[in-house]
């Protein structure tokens, strides 16, 4: 009796393992877990060929083969000669966003489908059109704003990178970059012009209605702010705003911008300064105060005590 308990209880780790990923899972695993480091690849993009098998069992899509998504790479172990059945319409779209890829473009165009809604969504925004139609390898795809697929949590998880406290984070990776910005003509500095909005400072004081970027600008489907389909663009605003701001006015919309105080933006640009110069007159008055007092309290002293030498 005991001994069957003890076998039981041995079977019990791989029962559980064999239930939630499938032989196929098991053979890449059995490498990608064990291996450990850093490669280059043939398109010389630095990756990390370790798997956390732990931490995949756990993602939203733990119970998935890895040839799911990988699907060139059937062959087990892979050969470099890559083989296996794509797809035409995922071969297309592997073929779109090939730049962005650093091993695996047809497991990024894989996403479509089952996502095929965020996808669709995503080809229109201006990141997709950065990367489809622009070329550029700089527009957001999904791995961008979700982290690596093999480890992705339901978004009320701390641990999701578009988790309401990590979402400002995520996507100022790119929005705080100089480099991006002069680029693309956006203006600097965005997500510190946010912090320091009314809406920021509620927001990092864990304000729960106070909006992050995706409350103004959507996630999937961000435009240009001047594209008329932009939910910031002026025909919209009003809606935007009006979510929190019941009868929100044009003049009351106009007062969110990202744009630096400075030249495009005096008047709180001038009204910060005016706060700064008033705060420290107050400060300089009671320091000088406090001062002044000191010392005539000091000299009263030193004339009594003058006088009573005086006497003596
Ligand atoms: C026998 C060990 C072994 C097995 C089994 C294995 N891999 Fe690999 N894998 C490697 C090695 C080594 C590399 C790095 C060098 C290379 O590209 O061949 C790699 C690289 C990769 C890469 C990075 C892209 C690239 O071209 O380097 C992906 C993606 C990948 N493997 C997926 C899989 C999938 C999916 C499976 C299961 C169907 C699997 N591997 C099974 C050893 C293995
Ligand atoms: C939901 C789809 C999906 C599943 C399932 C999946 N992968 Fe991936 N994997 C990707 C994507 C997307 C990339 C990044 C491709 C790129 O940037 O070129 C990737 C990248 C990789 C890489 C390269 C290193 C890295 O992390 O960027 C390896 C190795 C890899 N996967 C192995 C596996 C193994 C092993 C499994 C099964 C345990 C697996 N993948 C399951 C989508 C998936
Ligand atoms: C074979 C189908 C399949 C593929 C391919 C796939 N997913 Fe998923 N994904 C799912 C399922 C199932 C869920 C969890 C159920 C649900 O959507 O509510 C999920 C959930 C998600 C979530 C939502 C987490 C949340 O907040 O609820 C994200 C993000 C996600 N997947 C991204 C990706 C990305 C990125 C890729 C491509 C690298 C990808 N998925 C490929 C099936 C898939
Ligand atoms: C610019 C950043 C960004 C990009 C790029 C992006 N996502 Fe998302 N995605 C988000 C955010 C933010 C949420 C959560 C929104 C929320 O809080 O409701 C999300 C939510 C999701 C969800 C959960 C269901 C939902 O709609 O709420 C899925 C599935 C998903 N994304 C898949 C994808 C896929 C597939 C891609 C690639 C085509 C992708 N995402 C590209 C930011 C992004
Ligand atoms: C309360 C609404 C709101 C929030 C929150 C918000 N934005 Fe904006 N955003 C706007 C409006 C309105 C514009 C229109 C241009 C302007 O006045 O700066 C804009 C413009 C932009 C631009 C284009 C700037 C330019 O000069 O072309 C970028 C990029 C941007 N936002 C990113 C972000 C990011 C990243 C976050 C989160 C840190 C964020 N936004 C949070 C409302 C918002
Ligand atoms: C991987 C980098 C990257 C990430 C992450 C990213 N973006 Fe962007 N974003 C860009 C680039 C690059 C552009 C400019 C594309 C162009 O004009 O071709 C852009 C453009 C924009 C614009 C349009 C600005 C304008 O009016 O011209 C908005 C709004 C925006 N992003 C919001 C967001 C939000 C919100 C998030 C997070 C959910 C996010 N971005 C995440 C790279 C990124
Ligand atoms: C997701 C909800 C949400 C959205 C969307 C939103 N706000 Fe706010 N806003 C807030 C919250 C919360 C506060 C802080 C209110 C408080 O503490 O009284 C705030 C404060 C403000 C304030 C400070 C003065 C006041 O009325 O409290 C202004 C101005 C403002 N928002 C303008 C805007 C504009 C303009 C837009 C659209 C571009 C916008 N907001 C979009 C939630 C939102």
């Amino acid at each position: 009796m005991k001994r069957f308990f003890i076998i039981a209880a041995l079977w019990v780790p791989l029962l559980c393992f064999a239930n939630s990923a499938s032989a196929e899972t098991f053979t890449c695993l059995a490498c990608h877990s064990a291996m450990q480091g850093k490669i280059r690849t043939e398109g010389n993009a630095l990756i990390d060929i370790n798997v956390d098998a732990d931490r995949y069992a756990k993602s939203v899509h733990g119970g998935f083969d890895c040839v799911t998504c990988h699907k060139q790479f059937q062959s087990n172990p892979h050969e470099s000669a890559r083989s296996g059945d794509v797809p035409k319409d995922i071969a297309a779209l592997a073929g779109k966003i090939s730049r962005k890829a650093k091993a695996d473009p047809v497991a990024l165009a894989a996403c479509m489908q089952c996502h095929g809604d965020a996808y669709a969504a995503w080809q229109e925004s201006v990141h997709g059109k950065n990367v489809m139609n622009g070329k550029q390898p700089d527009g957001a795809v999904c791995t961008d704003c979700h982290g690596s697929p093999h480890y992705i949590v339901t978004k009320d998880k701390i641990a999701s990178h578009v988790n309401r406290k990590n979402i400002v984070k995520t996507c100022g990776e790119c929005h705080e970059r100089e480099d991006i910005a002069k680029r693309y003509n956006l203006g600097t500095q965005i997500v510190e012009r946010y912090d320091e909005s009314f809406h920021g400072k509620k927001y990092i004081l864990g304000h729960p209605n106070a909006p992050t970027c995706i409350s103004c600008h959507g996630f999937h489907d961000v435009k240009k702010w001047d594209d008329p389909k932009s939910p910031v663009a002026w025909e919209n605003r009003q809606g935007t705003c009006g979510k929190c701001h019941q009868g929100a006015t044009r003049k009351f919309v106009a007062a969110i911008t990202h744009k630096p105080y400075g030249k495009d933006n005096p008047v709180p640009y001038y009204f910060e300064k005016a706060l700064i110069l008033l705060l420290l007159g107050v400060f300089a008055f009671i320091v000088g105060h406090v001062i002044l007092e000191a010392f005539s309290e000091i000299r009263d002293k030193v004339l009594k005590k003058e006088k009573e030498e005086h006497h003596e």
